[in-house]
């Protein structure tokens, strides 16, 4: 997220792009947060429960901040369905490891499942941002699956346990492709999910580091993964660029009537 910041600094700001600060430092915060003009950069660990602590608390932030035209989006990495490593995926839909369009939060012992809903005319926009001759890479639009875990969840064989085999592997693979799911990771559907729920316009925008078709394992160098992971923060810092100073219409951040706001 430093380096996105630097970029964004870069390319949007008067700034130099040398004086970007972790705003969060010093305290306990697991989290990094930069600020670029009127964009917050936060990096989240790995899964839901990493991502849904941080949207929790961002949200507090922007309701004391008294934002409430805003627009999140999530950059990262994911494992590819089918696509050339390296290929971005928007996300148009997000799917849990149950194939279903929902987060399941437990509440007190119950069960509750929260639509996944991104927004697609931003989808859209995103992809636009991608000139795939001059990039030298592709954006693609695609649907997202995001599991609990990397090894059980994602079915790979490379983990310390695997009561399946290669064929059943191959078998759940094509069931994805078929329903268009382009690639797996570990934060969509909580990032979707609570985002959607907070009456935030949102989008998923992630690279592929391999291609779960032909294997589990990332054998990519440390060279090549970071030149991919700076493909959606290009097309995000365009996006942005083009969009900063053009207000969005004004939406009305959700909170629960008895979450405490104050804190
Ligand atoms: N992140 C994941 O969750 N899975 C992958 O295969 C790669 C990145």
């Amino acid at each position: 997220m430093e380096e996105f910041a630097r970029l964004l600094a870069k390319d949007i700001s008067q700034s130099k792009e040398n004086n970007v600060e972790n705003l969060a430092r010093g305290g306990n915060s697991p989290y990094a947060m930069y600020k670029v003009e009127d964009v917050l950069i936060l990096s989240h660990s790995l899964g839901a429960p990493s991502i849904s602590i941080l949207l929790n608390e961002l949200i507090k932030l922007m309701h004391h901040a008294h934002c409430n035209s805003m627009t999140f989006i999530r950059i990262g990495q994911s494992g590819g369905v089918g696509v050339r490593p390296g290929t971005v995926i928007v996300s148009e839909q997000v799917f849990d490891a149950q194939l279903r369009n929902s987060h399941e939060v437990v509440v007190m012992g119950k069960p509750q499942l929260w639509p996944t809903k991104l927004n697609g005319q931003l989808a859209k926009d995103l992809i636009d941002m991608n000139m795939p001759a001059n990039d030298g890479f592709e954006a693609i639009a695609g649907h997202t699956m995001s599991t609990n875990d990397f090894y059980e969840g994602q079915f790979r064989l490379d983990g310390a346990f695997a009561d399946y085999n290669e064929v059943d592997k191959q078998v759940f693979l094509s069931q994805l492709v078929e329903k268009g799911i382009r690639n797996i990771e570990m934060e969509s559907t909580a990032f979707a999910a609570i985002t959607h729920k907070a009456n935030i316009r949102s989008a998923i925008v992630c690279v592929t580091n391999l291609n779960r078709l032909n294997g589990d394992t990332i054998t990519a160098t440390k060279e090549q993964l970071d030149v991919w992971d700076r493909r959606p923060q290009k097309l995000v810092s365009r996006f942005i660029q083009q969009n900063l100073n053009i207000p969005s219409s004004t939406t009305k951040v959700n909170f629960s009537p008895n979450s405490k706001t104050t804190q």
